[in-house]
């Protein structure tokens, strides 16, 4: 990984035009997704806000009309903790023939209480990680024909303190809130970066990039936690810690347009501890960086999912 790379105060000035190009973007109707798409579509982009609550999805849609008249916003449905759900978006996408440049699997929630999805995972595993996963997957082939593709997946610095719970990937014996949210962004870690060793092999033209954003305040810290984690950030660390949701958004959106990007990268904020600032590259846990647990958590998401990559298509 280039760690050479500084970009001092990126900002969305410095997005090049994106006229003639789709973003799929995945959890668009809030927080950085919302941001990210604001910022795609001020730049030309069409961007395919695909959210798991429809009326919320038409209402930000119709809240960024109004910022921006005639914006190029489509609302898709996708609630990525369900794979029938996965599978229907991503057959529409298919039906009508639609080009696809980025996908930024964006959406996520955080430190629930247990609970599994309709194919009986845990939430978070579900749809901040398998879902995307098997997203991707599906949408190999449309971006594989796509000028400069690429697949941003969204992390977090909490990746640091994850693993993957093999013998408990549900939480069945033991749950932790805060220890499953690790394991999903360090899931996503693994995942990017497989994925970009996978396509790199294949000889394909996509790039796979990870970007987390800091502590940004969205809805994020109040909508999964409960209890004191909940009181924490919705009196004290939203207010006085975090950065804003459009500066979280940063990284996702350096990784999804910027020229200088490349596959494998890590791009996160400038700042102490990574909390706050500009995108740069940074460097993930070196556990997250290990491909033969990339491979094992590969190979076990295929089985879950069902979603085998066709990496000659995607050449
Ligand atoms: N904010 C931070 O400080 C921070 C830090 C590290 C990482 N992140 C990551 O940044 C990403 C964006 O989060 P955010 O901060 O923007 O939070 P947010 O404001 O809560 O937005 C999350 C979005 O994801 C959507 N979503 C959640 N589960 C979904 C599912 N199963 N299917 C489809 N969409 C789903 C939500 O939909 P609803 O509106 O319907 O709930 C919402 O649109 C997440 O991956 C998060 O882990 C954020």
């Amino acid at each position: 990984m280039n760690n050479s790379a500084t970009h001092a105060s990126w900002t969305t000035a410095d997005i090049p035009d994106q006229t003639g190009r789709t973003f799929v973007v995945t959890g668009a109707n809030s927080g950085l997704g919302r941001e990210a798409t604001q910022a795609l579509a001020a730049l030309g982009a069409q961007v395919i806000m695909a959210v798991r609550n429809e009326s919320k999805g038409q209402r930000a849609r119709d809240e960024l009309l109004e910022v921006q008249p005639g914006a190029d916003l489509q609302v898709r449905a996708l609630d990525l903790a369900d794979l029938d759900s996965v599978r229907a978006f991503a057959d529409g996408l298919h039906a009508d023939a639609q080009a696809v440049h980025v996908l930024i699997n964006n959406a996520g929630v955080m430190m629930p209480p247990r609970s599994l999805s309709p194919q009986g995972q845990e939430i978070q595993f579900a749809g901040n990680h398998l879902g995307h996963f098997a997203l991707t997957g599906l949408l190999l082939d449309i971006l594989a024909s796509a000028d400069d593709p690429r697949v941003v997946t969204v992390s977090s610095s909490l990746h640091r303190r994850g693993s993957i719970h093999f013998d408990d990937l549900t939480g069945a014996a033991s749950y932790s809130p805060t220890s499953f949210y690790a394991q999903s962004k360090f899931a996503n870690v693994l995942f990017g970066l497989e994925l970009d060793r996978r396509l790199r092999a294949a000889g394909s033209p996509i790039k796979s990039l990870i970007a987390h954003p800091g502590y940004a305040a969205t809805s994020l810290q109040t909508s999964g936690p409960t209890g004191l984690a909940k009181f924490f950030s919705a009196t004290i660390g939203n207010r006085l810690l975090a950065q804003s949701a459009a500066m979280g958004a940063l990284p996702e959106l350096f990784a999804a347009t910027d020229p200088t990007a490349e596959g494998g990268q890590f791009i996160g904020p400038d700042g102490r501890g990574e909390m706050k600032g500009h995108p740069t590259v940074v460097r993930p846990v070196a556990s997250a960086e290990d491909p033969a647990t990339a491979r094992r958590l590969w190979e076990l998401s295929e089985e879950l999912t069902g979603v085998h990559f066709d990496l000659s298509a995607a050449a």
